[in-house]
């Protein structure tokens, strides 16, 4: 094989960018263009060289207080130097079940104990583990089935990846895993378009499940796993009605729902949880990202009540649930998880987050009748921006949109094929709203 040509980082960053395989990345495309960040606060990104970009995309969906906010980065200083680690089996660190009461109390309903991992991938094969394995000790071994929906994602991990409804992880990774059925995705262009919030067409959808059963027989079934809006796939929220109509069917037949919140928790929706804002009680919630505010990894399950009961049987000295990992509950992340937590409550982000959404869907909207805008999609403090794909090729117009944004509009977002994706911090302002929605404006054109 020719020996690839190097590409030095930048006269700042003496370095070479060959050997970092990046994840989700065009490697080739962004090591001859790259776009290197260095430093972060609040609002803000800055480039190696100092430039300052407006970040709408809150890192990825993750830093919904803010990046290096003080009180999170002192909390974690502060636990750096005070313990390191502490193995989270068999043994623990007071501050991992400080932070599992505060995020319990968070939860609505019994949802009110909490499994610590360390990512969103993690918790989405967890919540299935703990789904497969809860049937399994009530004597229901043939509940193996798990249930997903057509675009939804839910991360990397085999569990999630077969559960999850993205054409590339069957493109490239095969067979995935077997036992798993798909609902239909709720998104339908020319019934929804140009919605701000939950559409009015689709809760009938929900019934594709009660199909499913009468294939597959509930006996068989095990659990249903959903995003409450898709976020990585292009900001689908659901369609009015649409879960509790699920959450009825899955308790007709015995089948666990599995909310996953990894970024609709933590006050993206302008609530604790989604599950709070559609009034939707899940078996069991999955989260991630907005936790630490992308501060430290770290991810979760709260499961509710029943469940964890239903292991807490048989001999004390045993394992009740064969599953963790070495670092679940790190004390880094615990410590910024509380800081984070203090901070939400503290400047009542969530509210914030509520009180923007009407202004930030009206900024989103003033888009509609831009060139090749197919669809506009709001909901919370999200949008999803359709463009209509460029004749040689799906995808190159949303990824020079991206690259457009952050070397000449001084602006980060997402883009997710054609569909640009926008979630700021939840500390954005009205004027940062409006920059955010000019810029994207004056890219759309440019990409036109
Ligand atoms: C709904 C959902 N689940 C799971 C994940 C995977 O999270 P992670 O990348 O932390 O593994 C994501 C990531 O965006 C997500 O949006």
């Amino acid at each position: 094989m020719a020996q690839a040509q190097r590409t030095p980082v930048s006269a700042t960053v003496p370095n070479d960018l060959e050997p970092f395989w990046m994840p989700f990345t065009a490697n080739r495309a962004f090591k001859a263009r790259p776009r290197m960040i260095a430093r972060a606060k609040d609002m803000f990104y800055f480039t190696p060289e100092g430039r300052k970009l407006l970040d709408g995309s809150a890192g990825l969906w993750c830093t919904n207080a803010g990046h290096n906010r003080d009180p999170i980065v002192e909390a974690i200083q502060a636990q750096a130097a005070e313990v390191d680690f502490a193995p989270p089996f068999q043994f623990a660190h007071p501050k991992a079940f400080e932070l599992a009461a505060r995020v319990a109390a968070l939860a609505p309903g019994d949802l009110d104990h909490v499994f610590f991992c360390n990512s969103g991938s993690e918790a989405v094969d967890t919540a299935l583990k703990i789904a497969l394995a809860y049937h399994n000790v009530r004597g229901n071994a043939s509940r193996v089935r798990l249930i997903g929906r057509e675009r939804g994602y839910h991360g990397v991990g085999f569990g999630g990846i077969a559960v999850g409804g993205i054409v590339s992880n069957r493109k490239q990774f095969g067979a995935l895993m077997a036992g798993v059925d798909h609902l239909p995705s709720t998104y339908n262009r020319e019934k929804q378009a140009f919605t701000m919030g939950e559409p009015e067409w689709g809760a009938h959808l929900a019934d594709e499940l009660d199909r499913l059963v009468a294939l597959h027989d509930a006996s068989t079934i095990a659990a249903v796993i959903v995003e409450p809006i898709s976020g990585s796939t292009g900001v689908l929220p659901p369609p009015k009605g649409y879960l509790e109509r699920l959450r009825a069917i899955c308790d007709k037949h015995g089948i666990l729902l599995i909310f996953d919140e990894v970024i609709t928790g933590y006050g993206r929706l302008g609530y604790a949880f989604a599950a709070e804002r559609y009034g939707v009680l899940p078996d069991m919630i999955t989260f991630a990202k907005g936790i630490t505010s992308g501060s430290v990894p770290m991810g979760g399950v709260v499961v509710r009540k029943g469940i964890y009961d239903a292991f807490m049987k048989g001999p004390e000295h045993v394992i009740e649930l064969f599953h963790g990992y070495t670092y679940s509950a790190h004390p880094l992340a615990c410590a910024a998880g509380l800081a984070t937590l203090d901070l939400y409550r503290a400047e009542g982000l969530f509210e914030r987050a509520r009180k923007l959404e009407k202004p930030w869907a009206e900024a989103a909207m003033r888009l509609k009748g831009l060139p090749n805008v197919l669809d506009i999609r709001t909901v919370g403090l999200t949008a999803g921006i359709d463009l209509a794909s460029k004749p040689d090729g799906v995808g190159k117009r949303g990824y020079q949109a991206m690259e457009l944004a952050f070397h000449d509009y001084d602006l980060m977002f997402r883009g997710v094929g054609d569909t640009l994706a926008l979630s700021p911090p939840l500390i954005v302002s009205e004027d940062q709203i409006g920059e955010i929605f000019d810029k994207t404006a004056a890219i759309i054109k440019a990409v036109a």
